[in-house]
């Protein structure tokens, strides 16, 4: 079968206070009227013929209140504690059959223009039917450092780099034939998992042993610990050789900091001033004196108050804000 896996493990760290261990992002109702991970879920319900949440204790509720608004039914995977990408997607593996298609996608992302998001999966189920794992490309706008880069000729990918830091990233969008990887994937479950064997033995071998002794999807606390924590771009999307890309034509946000928040609203017309400054969070009158490119984030408990380019710092500022707690 088609199974479409939705990955919701993440807290959403670098959108504080927005989001909040309680509340990621993906389950807030602030873009649309709906939630971000209903949005995924509804965009894909077509394409596959069944659901895998893998999300964590800590929000598998949420997750469970969508799914049962849409009356979905689900294959429900809860982590007892986050261990990255390669371990989430491993248990989805584990947890089917070989040679089922599992069609991988985050669950905060934003995406305009179905009729060719719905081109591009396609595309990438008859690549994962030929054993690949395939990668979908977005044209790149600016150096972010934040994504991964694929080098690409066609549907051919050169090579896979995971986050390059800001030299790079520039040379990259220089040399003109890099695309962003979008965070979602293609594949069957069991080339992932050889390629995951060959690449890092040690997650493989730690992700099966904590998936075989799972309790109704439920993960052993002490098993999940002892997995290495490392994403899938640089445990197996780096490396493996059976990577291609489907370059994209659909409008992508993953709204994963703020800059791309900022962008995604000044594309949807939120005011902005004559300085580039922006709140996010109020109708309130504010404003903003001898700053440019200031984003105030308003909440009821919290409230941020940062250059657009610091964006990518959030995520340092919620990890020792988590300590002191
Ligand atoms: N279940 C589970 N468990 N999900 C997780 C975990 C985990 O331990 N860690 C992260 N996730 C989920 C997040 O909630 C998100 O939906 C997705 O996996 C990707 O994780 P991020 O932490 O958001 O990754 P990233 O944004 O730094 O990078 C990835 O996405 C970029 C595009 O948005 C990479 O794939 C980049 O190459 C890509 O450009
Ligand atoms: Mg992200």
């Amino acid at each position: 079968s088609i199974i479409h896996v939705i990955l919701t493990g993440g807290v959403g760290s670098r959108l504080w206070p927005l989001s909040r261990k309680s509340q990621p992002k993906q389950y807030l109702e602030i873009f649309e009227e709906k939630s971000l991970f209903e949005m995924t879920v509804e965009r894909n319900s077509d394409l596959a013929d069944k659901v895998m949440v893998v999300g964590n204790v800590d929000n598998c509720h949420l997750s469970e209140k969508v799914m049962r608004k849409l009356d979905k039914p689900y294959i429900n995977i809860v982590e007892s504690t986050p261990r990255n990408t390669a371990a989430a997607i491993a248990f989805a593996a584990f947890a089917s059959e070989s040679d089922d298609v599992l069609i991988v996608t985050p669950s905060d992302h934003i995406i305009d223009e179905m009729e060719e998001y719905n081109k591009a999966i396609k595309k990438a189920i008859k690549k994962a039917e030929e054993e690949y794992i395939v990668t979908f490309g977005i044209v790149p706008t600016k150096p972010e450092t934040g994504y991964g880069y694929i080098e690409s000729k066609g549907d051919d990918v050169i090579s896979f780099r995971e986050k390059p830091n800001s030299v790079t990233a520039k040379s990259f969008i220089a040399q003109g034939n890099f695309l962003w990887n979008s965070g979602m994937f293609c594949f069957k479950a069991g080339v992932l998992l050889d390629e995951l064997k060959t690449y890092q033995p040690e997650v493989y071998e730690k992700s099966k042993k904590a998936w075989e002794l799972n309790k109704n999807g439920n993960l052993d606390l002490d098993l999940s610990l002892d997995i290495p924590s490392i994403s899938i771009d640089y445990a197996v999307m780096e490396r493996s050789k059976k990577i291609k890309v489907v370059p994209t034509a659909f409008t992508w946000s993953d709204l994963g900091s703020f800059e791309s928040v900022y962008d995604y609203l000044i594309s949807k017309g939120h005011y902005v001033d004559g300085c580039g400054n922006m709140v996010i969070g109020s109708d309130k009158h504010t404003t903003f004196l001898g700053l440019k490119n200031t984003i105030f984030v308003y909440t009821d408990t919290a409230n941020l108050i940062l250059h657009k380019d610091s964006s990518q710092d959030v995520k340092d500022l919620y990890c020792k804000l988590e300590k002191q707690n």
